[in-house]
């Protein structure tokens, strides 16, 4: 008897991507904006809460704050009472994410959380520190835009910088979906089937598609069990492409704002063919995440494909079981 949230209803929570976007976490508005804007913000965070902080650091790169995501089980020594830590864990219980946080608190940096509750919650609250609430009950994974959108807010209020504007890009998601109807989803199915095969490798071409393609790499490992890993150009041309070659490639899915996708067949040069999915849109914001949505979908249809559950995640739960 399955006894774990269907396939179906994975897709419907993956397909309320536009509306967890617009989602405003209670006391958001209340949140001090600090006597002197944040210049430095550590985002801590693991796996499907954790990448949050990829986008936020990408979308921060032609601004004046930086921010640094942040998956390691301690905190960097370099962290001053200046700084800020924005703490991101669906769970509010991952381990990784605590002490990076214990460790942040000890040496007086400010920290500010976004989860469900857990030991995050209580540890913050009781420090008084913010903490804003996401909507509980799905796997992290498919809670990305409550994180991520909250993560958006709580970055641009603590900085005084705008980091994007999630209702507008909740405008034109809604409008992605409206558009992947039966000829926008042949596409999709397209793509699934060629990565049935093979590992697959997520290309990046700038630091938003970068975090994009380690987005899809993760859903395509924890929806479709299905081996795959991530890597950018020019990077790759330093390293990887040593190990190109005849032989059995992984395939590769290349994820580009650009007009122009970058070479990588010839690059590699390896006899593989590139699928391209190029990401459009009014800002930045809203072409990097139309191709997250997408990558969701496809690592959906993968699974599908492969005949495997999408919910189901035993060897995660089984390696926080023995983390404790
Ligand atoms: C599960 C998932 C995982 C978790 C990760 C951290 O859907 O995506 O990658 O996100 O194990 O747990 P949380 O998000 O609770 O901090």
């Amino acid at each position: 008897m399955m006894n774990y949230p269907s396939a179906a209803q994975m897709w419907q929570w993956t397909l309320g991507l536009p509306e967890q976007l617009a989602y405003r976490a209670a006391g958001l508005s209340e949140l001090e904006a600090p006597d002197a804007p944040v210049r430095r913000i550590l985002v801590a965070g693991m796996g499907g809460s954790g990448v949050s902080g990829r986008f936020l650091a990408a979308l921060a790169d032609n601004t004046s704050v930086q921010i640094i995501p942040w998956n390691w089980a301690s905190a960097p020594s370099w962290l001053t009472p200046n700084d800020a830590v924005l703490a991101i864990s669906y769970s509010g219980n991952t381990v990784e994410t605590l002490a990076t946080v214990n460790d942040a608190l000890a040496a007086g940096v400010p920290v500010t959380g976004i989860t469900t509750g857990g030991k995050l919650e209580k540890l913050l609250r009781e420090r008084e520190r913010p903490v804003f609430n996401v909507p509980g009950g799905l796997p992290p994974r498919v809670a990305f835009g409550f994180l991520l959108g909250t993560g958006l807010r709580v970055c641009s209020r603590l900085s005084g910088v705008e980091l994007g504007q999630p209702e507008r890009t909740t405008a034109a998601l809604t409008q992605l979906r409206s558009n992947l109807g039966a000829a926008q989803f042949a596409p999709i199915s397209v793509i699934t089937k060629s990565l049935i095969e093979r590992p697959v490798t997520v290309y990046g071409t700038c630091p938003l598609t970068a975090a994009a393609a380690l987005r899809l790499k993760q859903q395509l490992n924890e929806n479709a069990k299905h081996f795959a890993w991530w890597a950018t150009l020019p990077e790759l041309a330093h390293n990887e492409i040593t190990a190109a070659g005849p032989g059995k490639p992984p395939r590769r899915l290349c994820l580009t704002l650009a007009e122009k996708p970058p070479p990588l067949d010839s690059v590699l040069d390896d006899g593989e063919q590139t699928i391209y999915l190029r990401g459009s849109g009014p800002d930045p914001l809203s072409a990097v995440l139309g191709l997250v949505f997408q990558g969701d979908l496809v690592s959906l249809a993968l699974a599908e494909a492969r005949g495997v559950e999408p919910y189901p995640i035993e060897r995660i739960i089984a390696y926080k079981a023995r983390l404790g």
